[in-house]
């Protein structure tokens, strides 16, 4: 079996979903001090909803794929949604991540509880 499945190398080679959100209503950067990989996560909500989201991932393959499906995952879903999106349940619609790449998937939902935790407390709300 090839170490990366066929959707990983997908989202990969065509990441959706690349790119920065002018005056975004939540930003989440993150980091893994470990590899040094960096992933930012910009989300537009419109009334409790992800209208649009985009990322800025420095990192490797694994970790784009991950920023990549994560943003499909939670485009159009209400934030309450967003907020229980876990690294698993990224890495089990990428078809799984090798073991040792798993924490790739982990930066994406960190970094995306992140944007949700800063567009609340631009809200001047707690989350
Ligand atoms: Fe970890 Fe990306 S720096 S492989
Ligand atoms: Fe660190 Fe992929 S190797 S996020």
């Amino acid at each position: 079996m090839a170490l990366y499945s066929e959707k990983v190398m997908d989202h990969f080679r065509n990441p959706r979903n690349a790119g920065v959100i002018e005056n975004a209503d939540g930003i989440g950067e993150v980091g893994n001090a470990r590899c040094g990989d960096i992933m930012k996560i910009y989300l537009k909500i419109e009334n409790d909803i992800i209208t649009d989201a985009k990322f800025e991932t420095f990192g490797c393959g694994s970790a784009i794929a991950s920023s990549s499906m994560a943003t499909e995952l939670i485009k159009g879903k209400p934030v309450s949604e967003a907020l229980t999106l876990t690294n698993q349940a990224v890495a089990q619609a990428l078809d799984g991540l090798p073991a040792h790449k798993l924490h790739c998937s982990v930066l994406a939902e960190e970094a995306i509880k992140k944007a949700l935790q800063d567009y609340y407390e631009k809200k001047g709300m707690k989350l």
